[in-house]
């Protein structure tokens, strides 16, 4: 009887050291299978979400030479770039409006009307940048002088070297 009694419990000592170890494999291999699945999807999330988390600075795009632009009178540049975000590339077109009052300081100016966004012109008579859509008017400073418009023309950054003005649009 005590030999019975001895043989199972050693049994289940056994039986429990089987499980123990069965246990620990099955974390062990899930454990692994976990670190193959991240090893391996990690290059994939970085190649859809690329950098679309990461702060977008911006770059420098050439408008033209800056002695094009005469004092009082905005002159309008265009220029082609292409957005990068990410794994996105967007072809875009900008138009924007430099000023200068003495030929030393410059503004640049977006010709997104700030109501809607339709594009301003310049008008020499009118000595103002109008905005067709809703009859919006603007003057050479970028203010509102009538129309629906929220607030003046958006002032872009800008920057003179070696007598050629640049825009900064966003993008890589
Ligand atoms: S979009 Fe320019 S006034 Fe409305």
């Amino acid at each position: 009887m005590g030999d019975i009694r001895e043989s199972a419990a050693g049994k289940a000592e056994e039986d429990l050291s089987l499980i123990t170890r069965r246990r620990f494999l099955g974390y062990g291999s899930g454990l692994l299978s976990a670190l193959i699945g991240i090893a391996l999807g990690l290059p994939l999330v970085r190649f859809y979400v690329g950098d679309t988390f990461k702060e977008r600075e911006g770059r420098w795009l050439r408008l033209g030479a800056i002695e094009e632009v005469t004092a009082g009178q905005p002159k309008l540049f265009r220029a082609s770039h292409v957005d990068r975000d990410g794994w996105r590339q967007t072809a875009r077109r900008e138009s924007v409006y430099a000023v200068t009052q003495d030929g030393k300081d410059y503004v640049v100016f977006s010709n997104a009307c700030t109501h809607l966004g339709c594009p301003v012109h310049w008008d020499d008579s009118a000595q103002s940048f109008l905005c067709p859509c809703h009859n919006g008017g603007f003057n050479i400073r970028g203010e509102v002088t009538k129309g629906p418009a929220p607030r003046p023309l958006d002032r872009l950054e800008h920057k003179v070297e070696e007598g050629t003005l640049y825009v900064k649009v966003m993008g890589g």
